[in-house]
């Protein structure tokens, strides 16, 4: 009897310790997955995607302050650098919206009502903004590379990368016709009436005189241009769940997230879409929808070309609907294009097959393929970033615009 039992024991000891075992190499196994996948090293040539730096770098010439900080919140929000004193850089770019504005095309000058909701007053001859407005959060890291390097000095602005800097970028808007100006100003003495309208309020003297003290006239084109970007900077959201998974948390993503990764690379999107902002920042043609029936005319995209910057996966919620064009409604849409890519004539006919981009020649779409990698996408959202809307502006005009 004795015997017996001790038989019995051992076994249900020795079965109890195989199943350990078992299940200890099954994790070691995941855990070695996991490390493939987060390191990406093979094959290298599909791209190299990464969390983002946790701190930012500012340009030499602009070092960080709270008080620019600041002031480049309230200029944000200030209508006041506006033609008609109607639009803010917050009425494309707001806080709600991730600092975008959920429509195909912005609406700027001459426009009432906020997001989707927002439309041409009654009487209007102002075009929409050419292109979809882009989020703003994370640009302070435009131009990174798959390494983590980046200068702020050269970082790449706008869907043809045109202009070079958040500095040099914050000036544009301004002199835009139909984004900030109108038609009461001329392009060219744009910039000094807003310079000369800042001045004119004392609450702007003292904010200027605080963030740039060591300047005998602090009011500048581009000291201003300083403020906006500093505070530009600030809006950071470097913890996603992609993020989080990359810097070693290996329970960040769900399996199926996991997967999608691995889809994502293995179709060809880390060619372009790589580093730490899911882009390698270079311009490509894609044969894209245009909006021409919203513009009135045909974008070509750089150098008349039709190739446009890769722009971020980052906060994708935010950047719908996608595309330069503002074309596509869904990821899903965006898919399906893809998917098309290999075979389907192209959605912009004036974009012949072989001037496809040689990457984009590569990606391989399967439909089957497509919820597990837009499950991935949804994990390079962070929601954590800083939406404080001032109460009021130094100019005394309604914060953002006119977004009521
Ligand atoms: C009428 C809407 C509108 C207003 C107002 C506006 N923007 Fe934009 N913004 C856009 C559009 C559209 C683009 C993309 C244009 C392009 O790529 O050709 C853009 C692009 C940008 C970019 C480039 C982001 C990137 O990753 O390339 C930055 C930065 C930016 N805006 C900041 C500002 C600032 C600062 C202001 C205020 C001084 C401002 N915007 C006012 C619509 C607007
Ligand atoms: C050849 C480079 C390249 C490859 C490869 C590539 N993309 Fe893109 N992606 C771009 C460019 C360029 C755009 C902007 C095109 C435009 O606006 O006309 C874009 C736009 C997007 C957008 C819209 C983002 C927004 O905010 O509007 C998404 C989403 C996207 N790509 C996902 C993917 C996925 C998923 C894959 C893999 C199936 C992929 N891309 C492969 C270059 C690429």
């Amino acid at each position: 009897m004795i015997v017996r039992r001790t038989v019995i024991l051992t076994l249900i000891l020795f079965i109890t310790l195989c199943v350990f075992l078992m299940q200890a190499c099954q994790q070691q196994d995941n855990r070695k997955k996991k490390r493939t996948v987060a390191r990406q090293e093979k094959p290298e040539d599909l791209g190299t995607i990464a969390a983002l730096p946790t701190v930012f770098k500012s340009p030499e010439y602009n070092p960080s302050t709270a008080e620019k900080v600041e002031l480049g919140r309230l200029l944000f929000f200030d209508p006041i650098l506006s033609g008609n004193k109607d639009v803010a850089c917050a009425t494309c770019h707001h806080p709600e919206f991730g600092y975008s504005d959920m429509l195909e095309l912005p609406i700027g000058v001459n426009g009432t009502g906020f997001g989707s909701k927002r439309q041409f007053n009654a009487t209007n001859d102002i075009p929409f903004a050419k292109r979809n407005a882009p989020s703003l959060i994370n640009t302070a890291f435009n131009g990174i590379d798959e390494k983590g390097d980046y200068t702020p000095e050269g970082a790449p602005m706008f869907w043809d990368t045109r202009v070079k800097s958040l500095e040099l970028q914050s000036l544009q808007p301004i002199k835009q016709l139909e984004e900030m100006r109108g038609r009461q100003i001329e392009e060219h003495e744009m910039l000094p009436v807003v310079v000369k309208r800042l001045k004119a309020i004392p609450g702007y003297r003292k904010l200027f005189k605080a963030a740039f003290s060591e300047d005998e006239e602090p009011v500048t084109e581009m000291n201003m241009a300083k403020a906006i970007a500093s505070f530009e900077r600030t809006l950071v959201a470097n913890n996603s769940r992609f993020d989080e998974f990359m810097r070693g948390d290996a329970n960040a993503l769900t399996a199926s997230e996991k997967e999608g990764m691995q889809l994502f690379i293995e179709s060809g999107c880390a060619l372009c879409h790589n580093g730490p902002m899911l882009s390698d920042f270079k311009l490509h043609v894609l044969g894209a929808a245009e909006n021409e029936e919203k513009l009135g005319f045909l974008d070509s995209g750089f150098n008349n070309t039709f190739a446009y910057r890769t722009p971020t996966l980052r906060n994708l919620r935010y950047t719908a609907p996608y595309m330069h064009s503002g074309k596509l409604k869904t990821l899903d849409q965006v898919m399906t294009f893809y998917e098309d890519l290999n075979g389907k004539p192209l959605p912009n006919p004036h974009v012949p097959r072989e001037q496809l981009d040689s990457l984009a020649v590569k990606i391989k779409v399967e439909f089957k393929n497509i919820p597990r990698i837009i499950e991935f996408l949804n994990t390079l959202n962070d929601d954590k970033f800083d939406r404080t809307i001032p109460d009021a502006v130094p100019s005394g005009l309604s914060v953002g615009g006119n977004i009521k």
